[in-house]
């Protein structure tokens, strides 16, 4: 009997989706993980299979040896971009949160799929307004001092110069966030 590797398309094909990446990128509180999170859910309802790469399960594991110097951050959007186009060759939808400060990087990681299978979101949100939500309490650390290389205070983030969806989560409701990717991904026919 003669065994053949199974190929991305045939996964699409079982599945009866594409997949691609879906890249959220901004400062620390802009929204990224509760897009990804809402928007993963919405996917979901509709049949379509996915996976989300952010903070709590690569930076606790994958990535537990890294900090956030700016080389590391590199080495981190690295991995990250490997590990989303293994998730993507395995058929899923995969949404990628993090921070991914530098422009380089962010396009090392586009360029590891193919053309039509990264979007990149800029999760554009205001350091002021990032700061006033504070969620986590760090901004007031790195204000202190307490906290080093904190992005927006003492650390760079280079904003997306021409992303493919730009959301602005300071004006609008998460489900009106959601809704704007939705349409987006519905319109350039990556979803039925
Ligand atoms: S990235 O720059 O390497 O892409 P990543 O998204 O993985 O960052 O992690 C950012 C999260 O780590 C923040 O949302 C915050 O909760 C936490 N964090 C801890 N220290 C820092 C720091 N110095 N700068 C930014 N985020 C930090």
């Amino acid at each position: 009997m003669e065994i053949n590797n199974l190929s991305k398309l045939e996964r699409h094909n079982l599945n009866n989706h594409k997949s691609f990446v879906l890249w959220f990128t901004g400062l620390s509180g802009a929204g990224k993980s509760t897009l990804a999170n809402s928007l993963e859910n919405k996917l979901y309802d509709h049949g379509i299979r996915t996976y989300i790469l952010d903070g709590d399960n690569i930076r606790k594991g994958l990535n537990k040896d890294l900090g956030f110097s700016d080389d590391a951050r590199v080495e981190n959007i690295r991995r990250i971009g490997e590990v989303s186009k293994l998730f993507v060759d395995a058929g899923a939808v995969t949404l990628v949160a993090f921070i991914s400060p530098f422009i380089a990087d962010r396009k090392i990681a586009r360029e590891l799929v193919e053309k039509d299978e990264f979007i990149e979101i800029f999760v554009d949100c205001s350091l002021e307004v990032c700061e006033s939500r504070d969620v986590k309490g760090l901004y007031k650390k790195a204000r202190s001092g307490e906290l080093k290389m904190f992005t927006g205070i003492d650390s760079a983030y280079e904003k997306p110069v021409n992303p493919e969806l730009i959301i602005d989560t300071a004006n609008k409701s998460i489900e009106q966030c959601v809704e704007q990717i939705y349409n987006y991904l519905s319109t350039k026919g990556l979803i039925k």
